[in-house]
């Protein structure tokens, strides 16, 4: 059945994947929902092929007609509050217009003017990258924007998020390890047709995996730009560096780090009185997001080191409830795949993540998905041996979503026997969403590629860890 499905969602037809969908719901019907206390090991069974890059003449990265038409739309939020937005776009033949023209239904059209880069690596020049910020937009509004100027002008539109408070609903989509295959292509248009709706992106890092191509051929990074848009141009997505967006290429003389990316995907770090792109936080609705770079200095004294040390301790939970961490390399990760590289900066951060309650961390790296319960390990102290990680209910759930499907293919192989802290694992591709109802509920579901879109092969109801830390995972549930 599973392989039925696959190929079905691979030829991207209505009709087959309708047929798909049925399939799958007929296979839900039959197969029993377990109810989790325990662990599980899926036993869901897939076709485990390397996923295959779409080719360059591929319908999803079409370059938009007209000459220097704006391309790779893609935007952010602009600062802590979610009242500014960054846009940014390309274009090719010349430099063009700075200028984003935006207006809401009730008010008049306004313009912002931002700044425009390029970068060079190896034989690669960039196009054209356009920045501009959008200050003082009012809360939960709809805006519509236009890029470019006469015959190439592309509107698009976002909508601004609710005013940061301790009851506002909000749900944010969760993608990992995207890259540019045909998979990739399925896990993205199954977050947008999920009936949940995303509102925006948490994006825990390797984006286009440029790098896999010769000399990393950054035409990759143009090519994930495009394929994006018809996302990222309308709603935000909030970036995370993963080594996969290092491009070191001492080999061809490239030695910035993250070049290409910190060129691409500007956030805004300074706001949060980060001093790097690569870590940084923003308040949306009624969450605190806290985003950090696996891929840093991270150790005592260092500049991410000081910064967090001087952050957490800032988070307002009367503001906002809900505590998430975004970073790519995860603390708990019972695949075979990048088995325990987090663990030194899980000696540095994970303390603090308990001290202050972190309700959840997200990460990506491992292309598998994986949900843990909520334990800790910080009880270990050299001499005392103490080095099993144990139930701790102010301790976050690590979840695993490095599983956007991209050309290295999944992660199969599994530690073996499951470790007692691992709640569910299963190497599908997906996403998911994290949908926050109020102060003390949020309902969490991934989707697998190879269900239908409202299916959840995995969910939980978190129970928020400063307002109501009861254990909550017996309202897991995954098949
Ligand atoms: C860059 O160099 C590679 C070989 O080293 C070549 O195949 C490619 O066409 C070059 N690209 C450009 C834009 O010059
Ligand atoms: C990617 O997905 C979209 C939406 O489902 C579809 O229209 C498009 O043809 C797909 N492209 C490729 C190359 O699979
Ligand atoms: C960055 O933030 C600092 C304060 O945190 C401020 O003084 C400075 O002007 C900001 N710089 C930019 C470019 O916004
Ligand atoms: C925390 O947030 C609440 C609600 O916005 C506010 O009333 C309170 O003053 C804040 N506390 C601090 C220490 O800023
Ligand atoms: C799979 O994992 C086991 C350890 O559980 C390891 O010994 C083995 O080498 C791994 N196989 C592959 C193909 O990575
Ligand atoms: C919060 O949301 C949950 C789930 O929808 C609901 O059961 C609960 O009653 C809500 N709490 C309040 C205070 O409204
Ligand atoms: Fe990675």
């Amino acid at each position: 059945m599973a392989k039925m499905v696959l190929v079905s969602l691979a030829s991207a037809s209505t009709s087959s994947r309708v047929a798909a969908a049925i399939v799958v719901v007929l296979g839900l019907v039959l197969s029993l929902v377990v109810v989790c206390n325990g662990g599980k090991t899926s036993s869901f069974v897939r076709k485990v092929e390397k996923s295959e890059v779409m080719p360059l003449d591929s319908d999803v990265f079409k370059v938009p007609p007209g000459y220097n038409a704006p391309q790779q739309v893609h935007i952010t939020q602009g600062d802590q509050l979610g009242k500014a937005v960054i846009v940014s776009w390309v274009t090719v033949d010349e430099p063009g217009s700075n200028t984003v023209v935006y207006w809401s239904a009730k008010g008049i059209k306004e313009m912002a003017v931002g700044e425009v880069t390029t970068y060079k690596f190896y034989n690669y020049t960039s196009g054209y990258i356009h920045h501009t910020i959008i200050s003082n937009l009012n809360f939960d509004t709809k805006y519509h924007y236009v890029v470019g100027i006469d015959h190439t002008k592309r509107q698009f539109w976002f909508i601004t998020p609710p005013e940061v408070g301790p009851d506002v609903p909000y749900t944010f989509g969760l993608i990992g390890d995207l890259g540019q295959t045909y998979d990739s292509n399925a896990t993205l248009t199954h977050y947008e047709l999920n009936p949940q709706k995303g509102q925006a992106v948490l994006f825990v890092g390797d984006l286009s995996y440029a790098d896999l191509h010769p000399n990393h051929d950054n035409v990759r990074w143009d090519t994930w730009g495009r394929f994006t848009e018809r996302s990222v141009a309308y709603q935000p997505w909030i970036w995370t560096a993963g080594n996969h967006d290092i491009d070191f290429a001492p080999e061809i003389g490239e030695i910035e780090p993250f070049k290409p990316y910190t060129h691409r995907y500007p956030v805004p770090h300074n706001a949060s009185g980060s001093t790097s792109p690569l870590w940084y936080s923003i308040k949306r609705a009624s969450a605190y997001i806290i985003v950090l770079s696996s891929y840093s200095a991270y150790g005592k004294y260092t500049p991410q080191n000081r910064w967090i040390e001087e952050e957490l301790p800032k988070v307002n939970r009367s503001e906002t409830p809900w505590l998430i961490v975004l970073m790519h390399s995860p603390f708990y990760n019972s695949y075979t795949k990048h088995y325990m590289e987090g663990e030194t900066m899980r000696v540095m951060y994970e303390p603090s993540f308990v001290k202050y309650k972190v309700d959840v961390v997200f990460t990506g790296h491992v292309h598998a998905y994986e949900r843990s319960h909520r334990i800790s390990n910080v009880a270990y102290n050299i001499v005392n041996g103490n080095c099993i990680p144990v139930k701790d209910q102010s301790a976050p759930v690590y979840i695993t979503i490095g599983d956007g499907g991209n050309s290295e293919g999944l992660a199969t192989n599994m530690t073996e026997p499951r470790p007692a802290y691992s709640s569910f694992r299963e190497a599908s591709f997906g996403h998911a969403t994290f949908g926050i109802k109020n102060q003390t509920h949020a309902y969490y579901g991934w989707h697998r590629n190879q269900d239908g879109y409202p299916v959840t092969a995995d969910s939980m109801w978190f129970l928020n860890r400063y307002y109501n830390p009861d254990d909550e995972s017996t309202s897991a549930q995954h098949y």
